[in-house]
């Protein structure tokens, strides 16, 4: 695999493809898809506290045999602590799960009403004392984003959301590229959901590739970073392989067309019923 990278706004480099490990919490589970995962290629690797197996990731990172520098660790900071206003203790709590020393994206996991502006205040402290590469947001819609540029001139570096063919969110795309902010596409897959679709399988027979590289690769050439989830050797291989073909002008639109806002996953609990 030719892993392809992207520059953020905070000159640190990302790489486009990473491995998703929400959910990986059986017995080394997440250890053995990050080993599987290094030697495919993967060099990104996304948990967060709320994901209950950064500790983990943390051995699946020892394990692996990539020198730390050229891996790419993110992890997110839960809504509780927000609430608490806890920001360093639980990215101290993280740094210590992983065995790291430095994280190299930290993201406020949702926009907590009341919370987010205060948590990305203490981000950018974190951010300042080098202890992080770049900070960034996840789930936040453009009024979120504007409410934080109103009150802080540190632009986030990456907005992780919920994108795929039947969720193309092409106005807070935009609108983050218009801010220099990177957008990172969580549940790429949809959680399978696209994955039967007509003209998704027709597309793969066309260019030779799986109905789940189609819609990786459409994210891509939308300028969006993909981190797939997969426990499976095979897919972890296969959901890899994206950056050896060129999905035409004509067949991009046609899967823009497949937009339904699908949601393939939930809102916290905690965040439901708030206009979070
Ligand atoms: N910021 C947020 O709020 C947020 C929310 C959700 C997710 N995320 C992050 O984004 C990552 C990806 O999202 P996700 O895990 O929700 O969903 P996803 O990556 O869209 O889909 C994962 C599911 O698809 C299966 N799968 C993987 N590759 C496949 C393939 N080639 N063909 C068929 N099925 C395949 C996986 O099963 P197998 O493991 O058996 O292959 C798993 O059940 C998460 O792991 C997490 O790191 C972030």
């Amino acid at each position: 695999m030719n892993s392809k990278t992207v520059f953020l706004n905070t000159d640190e480099e990302m790489p486009l493809l990473g491995l998703g490990v929400y959910k990986a919490v059986g017995e080394n589970e997440v250890e053995t898809a990050i080993l599987h995962a290094a030697d495919a290629g993967y060099r990104l690797i996304d948990t967060a506290s709320a994901y209950a197996n950064e500790d983990g990731v943390g051995r699946g990172i020892a394990q692996c045999g990539i020198p730390r520098k050229d891996l790419f660790i993110t992890t997110k900071i839960w809504n509780n602590a927000q609430r608490l206003g806890d920001i360093t203790g639980a990215f101290n709590r993280s740094l210590e799960r992983l065995q790291l020393d430095y994280i190299d994206l930290y993201l406020i996991h949702w926009p907590v009403p009341g919370c987010f502006l205060n948590t990305w205040k203490e981000l950018v402290k974190l951010y300042e004392s080098g202890r992080v590469r770049s900070i960034g947001v996840s789930n936040f819609e453009i009024r979120h984003l504007e409410e934080l540029a109103s009150v802080s001139d540190v632009v986030p570096a990456v907005n992780q959301i919920e994108f795929h063919p039947y969720w193309y969110q092409k106005e807070l795309l935009e609108y983050c590229k218009s801010k220099g902010i990177q957008v990172q596409a969580y549940a790429p897959l949809a959680r399978g959901a696209y994955l039967d679709n007509d003209i998704i399988c027709v597309l793969a027979t066309k260019y030779g590739k799986t109905p789940a590289q189609i819609g990786l690769r459409w994210a891509l050439q939308k300028g969006v970073a993909v981190i797939p989830k997969s426990t499976n050797p095979q897919r972890i291989v296969s959901n890899g392989d994206i950056f050896d073909f060129e999905i035409e002008e004509e067949d991009m639109a046609y899967i823009d067309q497949l937009n339904q806002n699908f949601r393939s996953a939930g809102i916290p609990e905690d965040l439901q019923g708030t206009a979070f």
